[in-house]
């Protein structure tokens, strides 16, 4: 291993370059857009991506409006909510990552920025602060608790935790009666001014084993030591309950389903090198087909 790792001492680094350091690394992070209203009845709107849930029974979900390490402004966000104890986190599509960017301009208080930025407020039903219409996921929250960041030393940052009272989701973006990500095609914040948009490829599903799997150091030792195979299929291969018998698979009924998968016509040949055995467990583990790739090691594992 010849990694080279640099590093980042908070108090060494200057302010500003430890935030996109530390914002680069925790990413991507969901955006929630919050709307609020002033104790004057101005609406107001900002993204903020310090933002996750903590808990679901009861829904509690958290936003870190920071005071402005530039300006030392409290965000109108902080305060509206301070004042009214109420919020709603709306999240962000894609097609609305231009018009929160919009949002996130320092206007003043007295500056409606649903205007702003042109997305449109819908009534909510248990908070006073409107909901975002172009939102397909929307939460009417209460606030919970405030908690400072380190103000004594000087620290900028806030935790908001709020309860979320009632979650309107757009019925449009549901397939079988769940949420489907793909027709969410919602945008996180990565570091610096960059977006990333969790649609298409960029979303894909992992299935956790339903039992303990054997684990990687498990494994045969030359696939754990294999240069063709990587950690993602070691993994795959090692989320098995337990390695399977030779004597329990029928290697010959599976030869041609192995040939044709593996595209390797001599894969089933008593004299195949190890690394032409690595690289067809890579290709069948790729394919999903973990079962075959276990026939061919029991088969040549002799076990
Ligand atoms: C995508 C995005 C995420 C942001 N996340 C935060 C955040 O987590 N905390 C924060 O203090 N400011 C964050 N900002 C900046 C605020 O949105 C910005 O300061 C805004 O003007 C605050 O508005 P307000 O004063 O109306 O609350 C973010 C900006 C963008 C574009």
């Amino acid at each position: 291993m010849n990694k080279k790792f640099l590093e980042f001492i908070p108090g060494e680094v200057p302010k500003r370059e430890m935030h996109q350091i530390l914002l680069s690394g925790v990413a991507p992070r969901p955006i929630a857009l919050v709307s609020t209203i002033s104790t004057d009845g101005i609406l107001n709107l900002a993204p903020y991506s310090f933002f996750n849930a903590y808990a679901s029974n009861p829904p509690i979900v958290a936003i870190g409006p920071a005071i402005s390490a530039a300006t030392g402004k409290i965000k109108d966000t902080y305060t509206n909510i301070i004042e009214t104890g109420e919020c709603t986190i709306n999240a962000v599509t894609y097609d609305m990552a231009e018009q929160i960017s919009l949002a996130s301009c320092e206007f003043p208080p007295d500056i409606n920025e649903f205007e702003k930025s042109g997305l449109h407020p819908i009534e909510s039903h248990k908070v006073k602060a409107p909901r975002v219409m172009e939102s397909p996921f929307q939460m009417e929250c209460k606030l919970i608790e405030t908690i400072a960041l380190k103000r004594e030393l000087g620290g900028n940052g806030n935790i908001m935790l709020l309860e979320v009272v009632i979650i309107h989701a757009d019925e449009k973006v549901f397939t079988n009666e769940q949420i489907d990500p793909q027709k969410l095609d919602l945008v996180a914040r990565m570091g610096y001014d960059y977006y990333c948009r969790a649609y298409g490829d960029a979303i894909f599903e992992v299935f956790k084993p339903k039992w303990n799997g054997i684990g990687i150091d498990a494994l045969p030792e030359f696939i754990k030591q294999s240069n063709v195979l990587t950690g993602a299929q070691l993994a795959k291969l090692a989320g098995i309950k337990e390695i399977p018998q030779k004597s329990n698979m029928n290697f010959s009924l599976v030869k041609e389903e192995l040939i044709t998968i593996s595209g390797m016509p001599h894969i089933v040949d008593a004299h195949v090198t190890s690394e032409e055995l690595e690289k067809a467990i890579s290709t069948l583990v790729d394919q999903e087909r973990i079962d075959l790739a276990w026939c061919l090691l029991a088969e040549y594992l002799g076990n």
